[in-house]
């Protein structure tokens, strides 16, 4: 009876993920301000792991997010590898023709399920903003641009508390339908639980179908894992997490990063589940960011890696 259980249960697991590596962008947006060196540093090592998608910077203006001010140079700085995506997030039609202009291969418009969260973030309404994405769509179906949609606070907001899985729905379907090839679900403040991911995914699926769903969870209350699993679970086959688990959002006091990368990639490769990443040279790119931040990774897999490595040296 368990063996039975426990086959239905893997069955629905897809058996190969996409990563999206959001550290250089979602993770450094929220870390003291770290020098260019470093930033072009961590995006070339990511781009040697494996990794196929790496959010490389965004822009924004420099007086609501300072940190990524310099993503042109960061774009202009890295070694790029044949097939990798380099994305940026674009707020409006001039954040997505600096990030043309920079070399971004794929750009991502960012709403919310909630009206407060919309308006510190974005400074406009969810109406609003959803006016001001319908540009940057047509500009970039013309110059054969990818564009990602990412819905914040799916699973509670900051400023407004709870949000209804019916809001989520409402934003990730406008975006779809105004032509984002992938729409991310995101825990911006990392409160949600299994059951909750469950709700608000069976409300999204119902417009949206799975394969152009990704999730983004933030970590802040230690359920990122167990809701990324509920996910699974359901057929969502695209994740988004960040190396050291670097992070958090500007606008959303108190979030810690997102899920590190290597905690995502330890539990799909005791799943089973295909990443293409390799895990000691994540490791690795997460140990030498956090050193460059001058703290230690927040990834429990890249603390335990890097003790085992420490450990092999002296014995030799
Ligand atoms: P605004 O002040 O309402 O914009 O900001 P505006 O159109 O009135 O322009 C005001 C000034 O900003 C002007 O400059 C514009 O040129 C400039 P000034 O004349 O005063 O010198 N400006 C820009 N500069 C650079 N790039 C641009 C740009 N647009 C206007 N693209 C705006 C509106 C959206 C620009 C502003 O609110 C903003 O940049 N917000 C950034 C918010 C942000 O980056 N938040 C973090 C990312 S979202 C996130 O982390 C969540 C996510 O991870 C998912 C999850 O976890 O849930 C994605
Ligand atoms: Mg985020």
């Amino acid at each position: 009876m368990a063996l039975t259980l426990q086959m239905k249960t893997n069955e629905a697991l897809p058996d190969r993920v996409r990563l999206v590596e959001v550290g250089p962008r979602d993770g450094l947006q929220n870390e003291q301000a770290v020098a260019l060196e470093a930033k072009i540093a961590l995006v070339n090592a990511l781009s040697d792991t494996g990794l196929q998608v790496i959010e490389t910077g965004a822009f924004v203006s420099p007086k609501w997010v300072p940190q990524m001010a310099g993503s042109a140079d960061v774009f202009a700085g890295i070694n790029r590898q044949p097939g990798l995506t380099y994305s940026a997030l674009t707020p409006n039609l001039q954040g997505y023709q600096a990030a043309l202009a920079a070399g971004a291969t794929e750009v991502a418009v960012f709403g919310a399920a909630s009206e407060a969260f919309t308006q510190k973030n974005i400074n406009c309404s969810i109406d609003e903003s959803l006016q001001r994405f319908a540009p940057v769509l047509a500009q970039a179906h013309a110059d054969g641009i990818r564009v990602r949609g990412y819905v914040s606070c799916v699973l509670g907001c900051p400023y407004q508390g709870e949000v209804s899985p019916a809001d989520v729905a409402k934003v990730a379907k406008a975006l779809y339908q105004m032509g984002c090839y992938e729409i991310s679900l995101g825990d911006t403040i990392g409160v949600g639980t299994p059951q909750k991911v469950r709700q608000m995914l069976d409300a999204v699926l119902e417009v949206v179908p799975k394969a152009k769903l990704a999730v983004h969870f933030h970590d802040t209350y230690g359920q990122a894992l167990a809701n990324i699993y509920q996910a699974l679970q359901m057929g969502i086959s695209v994740i988004d997490s960040s190396v050291a688990g670097l992070g958090g959002c500007p606008y959303a006091a108190g979030a810690s990063g997102n899920v590190a990368t290597e905690e995502v990639v330890y539990l799909l490769n005791g799943l089973g589940i295909e990443s293409g990443v390799d895990l000691q040279k994540l490791a690795a790119a997460g140990w030498a960011i956090s050193a460059a931040l001058g703290k230690a990774p927040s990834s429990k897999v890249g603390l335990a890696l890097r003790a085992r490595c420490a450990d092999n040296d002296n014995q030799t």
